[in-house]
């Protein structure tokens, strides 16, 4: 009878301890949900009253080119970076018309694939006249001849690639604009990661790649906070979105548009965090798939990776774990 009632009396606390803690998480994800954005705080002219820029790397397409018009739409001036002259071009008309010519933008070519320290001196040397408070290092994406496949059916050349623009390039432009960063604080480097980055199927090195990058991320931000420099460093785990190049389909509850995506990233800038799924649906899907038992989980992937390879993107489900 007095093992029962210890039994049931341990039983019931076990509960509430879980209770307690499963509405913890619940309560500190709302409240990165709920912090209003800090953007303001890095739209400041330095002490020679020269107006704020934000970079936006990979800004001819996609995510790159919507956080461009969002950054322009809050008073920033913005440095289009990518490879495509007239692509570039067109953006830029575009955010003239909108915002010229109170607001100005400018085009900065570089290959991601090139990471020589010339290249990253020429990037520098380019920005060397500007206020620059704002990095948003987005170029990217799975290499651009296959999207899925496994390891082995790439090329030596398609992995270097693909790990250059995704991994090493945002890496060593970090590095190199971080001196420029820390004199024009308070500051802000923002990058955009994904949900594919812990091991998916048919993703391996450009799910790796966005791996490596978290972890720049992570210790740059305490590497700032342990040299006492003012520079925000927030890293954004998204999930599929559509308006970009290779995804077309009309957004839905999990895969919005890269307009929307680019307006919710922004709205977590000073959320507190190193790392964020800056978008609802994408942590929705995120942390459903890590209440999931891992083989539960390998079975969803195998199932959804292989839908993605046969259909194409715009078929439409991805989903990750933490
Ligand atoms: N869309 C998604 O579902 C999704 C999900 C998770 C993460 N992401 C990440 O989001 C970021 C933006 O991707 P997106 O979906 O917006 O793709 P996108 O529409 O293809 O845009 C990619 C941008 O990066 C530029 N870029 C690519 N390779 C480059 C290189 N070697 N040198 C210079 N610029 C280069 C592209 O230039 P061009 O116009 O010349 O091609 C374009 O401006 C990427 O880092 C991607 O990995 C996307």
């Amino acid at each position: 009878m007095a093992h029962g009632s210890l039994l049931s009396s341990i039983l019931v606390w076990l509960g509430v301890l879980s209770l307690i803690s499963y509405v913890i998480g619940i309560l500190d994800a709302l409240y990165v949900y709920l912090q209003p954005s800090q953007l303001h705080r890095y739209l400041h002219p330095d002490k020679n009253g020269r107006p704020a820029w934000a970079l936006v790397t990979g800004a001819s397409d996609g995510i790159g080119r919507a956080f461009s018009f969002e950054l322009a739409a809050r008073g920033f001036n913005v440095v289009l970076h990518g490879r495509n002259q007239a692509k570039l071009d067109g953006v830029r008309q575009e955010l003239l018309a909108r915002h010229g010519p109170s607001q100005e933008f400018r085009i900065l070519i570089a290959d991601a694939k090139d990471c020589s320290q010339e290249t990253l001196a020429k990037i520098t040397r380019q920005l060397a006249d500007i206020n620059l408070t704002v990095l948003v290092n987005n170029a990217g994406g799975a290499p651009e001849s296959k999207t899925f496949g496994t390891l082995d059916e790439y090329s030596n050349r398609q992995v270097t690639e693909t790990v250059h623009v995704n991994a090493l390039f945002p890496t060593l432009l970090l590095g190199e604009l971080m001196p420029m960063l820390a004199r024009n604080a308070p500051s802000l480097a923002l990058s955009v990661g994904s949900v594919t980055d812990h091991g998916l199927p048919l993703l391996s090195f450009y799910g790796a790649s966005k791996a490596f990058f978290w972890v720049i991320a992570t210790s740059a931000a305490r590497e700032n906070k342990m040299v006492q420099r003012d520079i925000e460093v927030l890293h954004l785990r998204i999930g599929l979105v559509t308006g970009v190049a290779a995804v077309q389909q009309p957004p839905t509850l999990f895969v919005p548009h890269a307009s929307h995506l680019a307006k919710v990233a922004l709205a977590r800038v000073g959320c507190g965090r190193i790392v964020v799924t800056p978008y609802w649906g994408h942590l929705v899907q995120a942390e459903s798939m890590a209440m999931l038992p891992e083989w539960v989980q390998a079975i969803f992937y195998v199932h959804a990776l292989k839908d993605l390879q046969e259909n194409g993107m715009n078929s439409g489900l991805v989903a990750s774990k933490k």
